[in-house]
């Protein structure tokens, strides 16, 4: 099913109008899917079928306790980069035992969590966490599952944000430290070694980087297996692109094919760990317009003031990022005009839009779409502005799976007894 589509001539996502969940939450909120999340899950679990493959879902990417259950609910392990998303994760009801741990800085907190909740397996980044892991496992006497993030020097061809597999970025080992680093593991009793992993970039629209990559982490496990050193898995990472604007659909399909293609007759299990796909086409965010500014001359841009800014979706801002923007229930008789979408923050960087051909009204509602990656887990509290709301739709029903934050919580965490005794007065 398509998750948005306008009826009646107002847009709808599944059977709920957004103009209903404007009027009970208020706006900023994002919405998403879970028609779409169960769809794009299923996409996936279809192209990988007839492979010994598990999903681990990107946690970072949309990190909502009620998404991560549905995905949890699909089967789905996880892949987290910080002892809060594990948190995250255990609190969502999913098992330790699938999840991986990635990133370069995990700190001792961090690990000595992980051991004791006996996850799944660390994404290993260097020497020194090999070290510092082996370490923990031995003081703790806890075993831990481990593989080498390797950075097989592939360009994505994606945001150089976001390009993580060359050599220039921080992520992983080459592959030659990568074969002393598993010589080194296979010594320490505490280390078990599990698998191999990678991941060169997110937004990836082409087959052929994931295929080198592929092609790069088998040569090593052949090495290995050589050296009598057997790995259980091969995590591809994540980064299948989607479409935000006139971008080609990742082809999932092709991308199955190349797996089995790659992967057939060996007796090793394929990771995969997507977020965007799984995600990014779920969620909307949904905005007013405040004020519209247009300009008298046509050097001058139009603006048009929304009540969502650069701390609710920082995508545009951060890396010139395209959402299309849908007016919620357009008007008869309104001349569409170019308008820039901003926000209320005092930085010009402050937009979601520039340039649209948009028909707008004051108060009107703005739907900013493909906002369920990377939006609201990368909002802040930038002008002391509180963070949005989330609402998960399934078919007929809407749910706040998140509250609107207060300003109250912001600065409640600055207030000891003496500060609230002076400063904090009623508001009138
Ligand atoms: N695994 C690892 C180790 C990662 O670092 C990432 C994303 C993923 C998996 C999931 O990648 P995906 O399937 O979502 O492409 N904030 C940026 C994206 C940053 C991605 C960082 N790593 C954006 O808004 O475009």
């Amino acid at each position: 099913m398509r998750a948005f589509t306008a009826r009646d001539g107002v847009l709808h996502v599944e059977d709920v109008p957004l103009t209903s969940i404007a009027d009970s939450v208020g706006t900023p909120t994002y919405v998403y899917s879970s028609a779409h999340l169960r769809d794009q899950y299923d996409r996936l679990t279809q192209a990988l079928s007839g492979l010994d493959a598990q999903i681990c879902y990107a946690v970072k990417a949309n990190s909502n306790l009620s998404v991560l259950r549905l995905f949890h609910d699909l089967g789905a392990g996880f892949d987290i980069v910080s002892g809060g998303e594990l948190q995250r994760v255990v609190s969502a009801g999913g098992d330790p035992g699938r999840v991986l741990f990635s990133g370069v800085g995990k700190s001792v907190a961090e690990i000595d969590l992980a051991l004791k909740l006996e996850i799944g397996c660390f994404n290993v980044e260097s020497a020194s966490e090999l070290e510092r892991l082996s370490e923990r496992a031995l003081l703790l006497q806890r075993p831990a599952p481990i593989s080498i993030r390797v950075n097989p020097n592939v360009d994505a061809q994606t945001h150089p944000y976001i390009s993580t597999g060359l050599k220039e970025n921080k992520f992983g080992v080459p592959p030659r430290q990568a074969l002393e680093l598993y010589r080194w593991a296979n010594d320490r009793e505490h280390l078990s070694i599990v698998g191999i992993d990678c991941h060169i970039g997110s937004q990836i629209a082409e087959i052929e980087p994931l295929r080198q990559s592929l092609t790069s982490l088998l040569e090593l496990t052949d090495q290995l297996a050589d050296d009598g050193i057997r790995l259980r898995h091969i995590d591809l990472g994540g980064g299948m692109g989607v479409t935000y604007h006139d971008e080609t659909e990742f082809d999932v399909a092709a991308y199955g094919n190349m797996l089995h293609e790659l992967l057939d007759g060996r007796d090793i299990k394929l990771i995969l760990e997507p977020g965007r796909y799984l995600v990014a086409n779920s969620g909307t965010l949904l905005t007013r317009v405040e004020y519209l500014k247009p300009q008298p001359t046509p050097e001058h841009r139009n603006f048009a003031v929304v009540d969502a800014a650069m701390n609710d979706l920082l995508r545009p801002a951060l890396y010139q990022a395209w959402h299309d923007v849908c007016v919620v229930s357009p008007q008869d008789g309104v001349l569409a005009a170019r308008w820039d979408i901003v926000g209320p923050i005092c930085e010009t960087g402050d937009f979601i839009a520039h340039d649209r051909e948009l028909a707008l009204t004051e108060q009107q509602l703005l739907a900013i779409m493909s906002a369920g990656a990377y939006g609201m887990v990368q909002s802040s509290n930038y002008n002391t502005r509180p963070r949005p709301a989330e609402v998960l739709v399934d078919g007929s029903q809407f749910r706040v799976v998140r509250r609107r934050e207060t300003t109250r919580d912001q600065l409640s965490l600055e207030l000891d007894s003496e500060l609230r005794a002076d400063l904090v007065r009623p508001a009138p």
